[in-house]
């Protein structure tokens, strides 16, 4: 229907704006797209200009998962037109229309809108994330097996097979975009946090 097509283009749209970039650019006068990793998420904001940005970044990335999610339930509260909103809040967040289609890694974003779908899952892949980044020191690593876990609290916590579905796309969609943190990873050239790298 024709509100299916305005919550998913709303949900893309709020997606799309750029924190990071924004916070970055206007606050501190900086491109962060040159700067450590180059993205313009949380990580490398807090990388980059310290944890009071990044923190920012954090919420209010995770504020357009949520809203975009929040926004569908109101307008046409199926369980496709919300998973489709999650999946196009996160696209937005991924290619902006904004900054040549080139953004984020979707997982403050992906994570807010996955809070407002299933929160236990979520909270157990925020354990996953929280574990794996305390033992190892990279936010990358933590992100990608938060993702990988996702789908297996999907089952756990009896989600239906759409949300399930959901779970893996959005975990594959997450591993994907940490293609170069995985080249990173595997070369011994990741950024670890708690330590300045050059
Ligand atoms: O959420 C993004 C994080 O997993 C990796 O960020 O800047 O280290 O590529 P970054």
């Amino acid at each position: 229907t024709i509100t299916t097509i305005f919550v998913i283009a709303g949900a893309y749209l709020i997606g799309s704006i750029p924190f990071g970039f924004l916070l970055a650019r206007f606050w501190k006068g900086i491109d962060i797209r040159k700067y450590g990793s180059g993205n313009i998420g949380a990580t490398n904001v807090w990388r980059t200009l310290g944890k009071g940005p990044g923190l920012l970044v954090l919420a209010l990335d995770m504020l357009k998962g949520v809203t975009a999610v929040l926004l569908a339930k109101q307008l046409e509260n199926t369980d496709i037109t919300v998973l489709a909103a999650a999946l196009a809040v996160m696209a937005g967040h991924s290619w902006p229309l904004w900054l040549g289609f080139k953004g984020g890694k979707i997982i403050a974003t992906g994570a807010g809108a996955v809070l407002a779908i299933a929160p236990l899952p979520l909270l157990l892949a925020f354990l996953v994330w929280l574990t794996t980044v305390a033992w190892s020191r990279y936010v990358s690593l933590g992100s990608i097996l938060g993702a990988v876990s996702l789908p297996l609290w999907m089952i756990i916590f009896h989600y239906n097979k759409a949300t399930l579905i959901f779970s893996v796309l959005v975990a594959a969609f997450a591993v994907w975009k940490h293609s170069s943190n995985i080249k990173r990873l595997l070369n011994g050239t990741e950024f670890k946090i708690g330590r300045k790298k050059s």
